[in-house]
C-alpha cells in the first residue's frame, strides 16, 4: 500500500498569539497578532497592523479573534492501544499491566482493530489541540504500521514503535530477540524520514525484556544514532524491586538501560520518579529525558514527580498523557494535575512554565525543537486556537482575569477539548470545533482543504 502525503497548506491565521524564545520567561505575545503559513511552514509572525499590507490575496485569511493561537502541544509519552482500558479499576501498576493491559493489547493482532483505534487516538489528538505524539504500539508490527499511516495520511509529525516484550507477559503479546529487531528494522526502513514520521526504538520496560532482547535494541540503537528511544524508567515501586531481581548485577534501574546503550539525547524515560541520586546524575549526563506523567501517577498511585530537583539535576524534562495509565487526552487538563503533583510537593508552576512545556518544551526534550513548538519563521506550522470562554464556568471566571498570565492559568486549570476552536497540522485545518474532525477518505486521500482554503489557492 503507498500512502499519500498530504502537502503543506497555506494559510494567515489572525489572533491574540503566545509563542516563546528559549525558556518559559521569553513569553512573546501579539495582542492582535497574525501568523503567515506558506506550504505548510510559518513564513512569518508579528501584528496584524505590521503584517496586514503585505499579505499576499491568494492566501486565505481566518479571523480567530479574541481567540489565543499558540503551537499545538506535543504529547511524548502515550499508548495507542489502551484506548479502551482508561479508567480502569482499582490497582497500581504491574496488576493493572496484567489484569488489564496486557489483554487489551492482545487484540491488536488484528489490523482492523489497530486502525479503529490508530483513527480514533489521531482525531482525538487533533480534538484536544495535540500535532505531535510520541507513541507506544503493541508488539505487533502491525500496530506501529497502521498508526504510522494514518498519521502519514494527516501529515502530521509522529514518533512511534512496535514495543518489544520478550517476557514476563502472555505469549500473545510476546516477540523475541530477532523479531524485535526484524520487524523493528523493517518499520525504520520503510516509515523512518517519511513525510514527518519518526520511528522509536521502543523496549516496553526492563521487565519485559531479556538482556538478549536489550542488546538487540541497543544494536539498533547504535545503528541509527538518530533514532528516539522510549521506555519506562522507575515510576512503581514494586516495579523498581522486580528490576532488581531479574537483574541482579545492574547498579540501580537506569543502568540497565545504560549497559545496552539506550541512554542518550532524544531518549524519552516515562515517569522518573523514585530516581536514585547516581540515576540523576547518568540521565543529566547522558542527555535523556524523565517525562512526567501526572494523571497517570496520580491514577496509579505511582508517586509525585520531582520537576525541580531533576530540572536542578541538569536532567531534560517533559511532560504528557501516558494515555491510558493517563487519564485525559487533553494537554490542558495534563497541566492542571501537574500543577496539582508539584503543589503536594511544595511547588509551583505558573502559566508561562506550564504552556512552554506542552510546546516548545516538549519539543527540545524530543530534540525536535528545531522543527515544531514554537511559532516562529521556518518552522512546521502546527497550531492550536485555544477559547479561554469555552464555558459558562470559564467566562464567568475569565470576568475576573486581570492580565494574561492569569487568563492562561485559569485556561489550564479549567480547559479541556472544549476549549480547542481548530487545530491546524502544517497549515491545514484538521479539526474545527463546529465541524469535528474533517471525515476520513476510504482510498487514503487527504481530507478536503476547510472552507475558504480552496485547494487550487494551496
Ligand atoms: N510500564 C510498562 N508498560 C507500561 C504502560 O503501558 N503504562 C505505564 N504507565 N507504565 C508502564
Ligand atoms: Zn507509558
Amino acid at each position: 500500500m503507498t500512502i499519500k502525503l498530504p502537502d503543506g497548506g497555506s494559510a494567515a491565521l489572525r489572533g491574540r498569539i503566545v509563542t516563546f524564545g528559549a525558556d518559559a520567561g521569553a513569553l512573546q505575545y501579539h495582542e492582535d497578532g497574525i501568523v503567515v503559513v506558506r506550504d505548510g511552514l510559518i513564513d512569518a509572525v508579528g501584528d496584524a497592523q505590521a503584517l496586514m499590507a503585505g499579505l499576499d490575496p491568494r492566501i486565505p485569511l481566518t479571523d480567530h479573534r479574541p481567540h489565543l493561537i499558540m503551537a499545538g502541544f506535543i504529547d511524548p509519552h502515550l499508548h495507542m492501544p489502551q484506548t479502551q482500558v482508561i479508567g480502569s479499576y482499582g490497582t497500581e501498576l504491574l496488576e493493572w499491566l496484567t489484569r488489564y493491559t496486557f489483554p487489551e493489547e492482545s487484540r491488536y493482532a488484528d489490523p482492523a482493530v489497530c486502525d479503529a483505534a490508530s483513527h480514533f487516538l489521531l482525531d482525538t489528538l487533533l480534538a484536544n489541540g495535540t500535532t505531535c505524539a510520541a507513541a507506544y504500539c503493541t508488539s505487533h508490527p502491525q500496530s506501529a504500521e497502521s498508526l504510522f499511516s494514518e498519521a502519514a495520511r494527516r501529515g502530521m509529525r509522529l514518533t512511534a514503535g512496535k514495543v518489544m516484550m520478550d517476557r514476563n507477559a502472555p505469549a500473545s503479546l510476546t516477540d523475541t530477540p530477532e523479531r524485535a529487531y526484524d520487524e523493528t528494522l523493517a518499520l525504520i526502513q520503510r516509515f523512518h524520514g517519511l513525510g514527518r514520521l519518526s520511528c522509536a526504538i521502543t523496549p516496553r520496560f526492563a521487565p519485559t525484556s531479556t538482556p538478549q532482547q536489550l542488546e538487540v535494541a541497543g544494536a539498533l540503537a547504535s545503528a541509527y544514532p538518530d533514532l528516539p528511544i522510549q521506555t519506562h524508567l522507575s515510576e512503581n515501586l514494586a516495579e523498581i524491586a522486580f528490576v532488581k531481581e531479574l537483574f541482579p548485577s545492574a547498579r540501580d534501574y537506569l543502568d540497565v538501560y545504560e549497559t545496552y546503550g539506550l541512554v542518550r539525547r532524544g531518549a524519552l524515560f516515562g515517569h522518573c520518579i523514585h530516581l536514585e541520586p547516581r540515576e540523576r546524575d547518568a540521565l543529566a549526563q547522558l542527555g535523556g529525558t524523565a517525562v512526567f506523567c501526572p494523571t497517570s501517577n496520580l491514577f496509579l498511585g505511582s508517586g509525585l514527580f520531582d520537576r525541580s530537583g531533576l530540572q536542578a539535576a541538569g536532567i531534560h524534562t517533559a511532560i504528557a498523557t501516558d494515555i491510558g495509565g493517563g487519564t485525559s487526552y487533553s494537554m490542558l487538563v495534563t497541566a492542571a494535575e501537574g500543577y496539582k503533583v508539584l503543589a503536594l510537593r511544595g511547588e509551583r508552576m505558573n502559566a508561562a512554565e506550564a504552556f512552554f512545556w506542552m510546546t516548545a518544551g516538549n519539543a527540545q526534550a524530543m530534540a525536535l525543537d528545531d522543527r515544531i513548538g514554537r511559532i516562529a519563521p521556518g518552522l512546521e506550522a502546527d497550531l492550536v486556537v485555544l477559547d479561554s470562554r469555552a464555558t459558562p464556568a470559564m467566562r464567568r471566571r475569565m470576568e475576573r482575569a486581570d492580565s494574561l498570565a492569569d487568563e492562561l492559568f485559569a485556561l489550564m486549570m479549567m480547559g479541556d477539548d472544549r476549549a480547542v476552536v481548530s487545530t491546524y497540522v502544517a497549515g491545514r485545518a484538521l479539526y474545527m470545533r463546529e465541524r469535528g474532525a474533517l471525515p476520513r477518505r476510504q482510498d487514503g486521500g487527504v481530507p478536503p482543504p476547510p472552507p475558504g482554503q480552496d485547494a487550487a489557492q494551496q
